[in-house]
């Protein structure tokens, strides 16, 4: 197989819908062996089958699972992707259910699959980690208090790992998507008063983005044509970002 990611093998999370099956769809264009990785059992073996690629059913807050998943010989990328949204409550709304499902998922996930990668990417003298962080990374506008503090404290993860083993040969980035069309927006009903506010700013906003337009910066972003971006967040944001 040609192509950029030839030779490499990528484990992307959250791979069964959205940018993850995006990601998936241009890693296995550009070359890689993708392990496709979701908790939707039935939505990733169909992504799997129509991309031709390796699969794996893990819940990423599952410790465990997650080490046993990346116990593997080698595993040259590692996407962190699976995420979700907050209803865009804000902070006095938050109940501990709503904090710790938004912190397991967008925060404990990736560092779980990082603290089991990161020997291994050690042992073979490098590797790429990118996060899939939000312009929510970057400023308190974009999602509610819980998904905000998760995706700001994953952007604080991805710049250590890029501090504390930049020197072992291992990249590690953010990309920061804005509003992009797929299924987290519609999968829980936005809280009133949060979507009220966030409403307000919605001329703000560019267009809708595709998952598409995400994937291919992440394909860059895990390639040696970004050999030497580390530690940086990469919006993919039609300019929201700039307002
Ligand atoms: N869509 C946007 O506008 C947008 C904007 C900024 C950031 N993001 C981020 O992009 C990432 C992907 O979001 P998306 O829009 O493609 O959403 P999506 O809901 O379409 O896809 C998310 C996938 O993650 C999977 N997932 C959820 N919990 C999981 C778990 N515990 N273990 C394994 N897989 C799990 C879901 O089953 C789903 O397939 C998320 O991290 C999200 O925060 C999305």
């Amino acid at each position: 197989m040609s192509g950029r990611l030839a030779g490499k093998v990528a484990v992307i999370t959250g791979a069964a819908s959205g940018i993850g099956r995006s990601m998936a769809r241009a890693m296995v264009d550009d070359g890689a062996h993708v392990v496709a990785v979701d908790v939707d059992a039935d939505r990733l073996a169909a992504v799997a089958a129509e991309l031709g690629c390796e699969h794996a059913v893990v819940d990423i807050t599952d410790d465990a699972a997650v080490r046993q998943l990346l116990d593997r010989e080698r595993v040259d990328i590692l996407c962190n992707n699976a995420g979700i949204l907050d209803a865009l409550t804000p902070l006095a709304d938050v109940t501990d259910a709503l904090w710790d499902r938004v912190m397991r998922i967008n925060l404990d996930g990736p560092f779980y699959a990082c603290r089991a990668v990161l020997p291994k990417m050690v042992e073979a003298g490098g590797g790429v980690i990118l996060n899939t962080c939000s312009a929510a990374a970057l400023s308190g506008g974009r999602a509610g208090a819980a998904y905000t503090a998760s995706k700001h404290a994953l952007l604080g993860i991805t710049r250590s790992i890029a501090w504390y083993y930049g020197d072992k040969g291992i990249r590690c980035n953010a990309i920061a998507p804005g509003a992009i069309q797929t299924k987290m927006h519609v999968r829980e009903a936005p809280h009133t008063g949060g979507f009220e506010r966030y409403g307000a700013y919605f001329p703000t906003m560019p267009p809708h983005g595709r998952a598409a337009d995400v994937a291919r910066v992440a394909a860059f972003l895990v390639s040696d044509d970004a050999v030497y971006v580390n530690g940086e967040i990469v919006s993919v944001d039609g300019g929201w970002n700039a307002f």
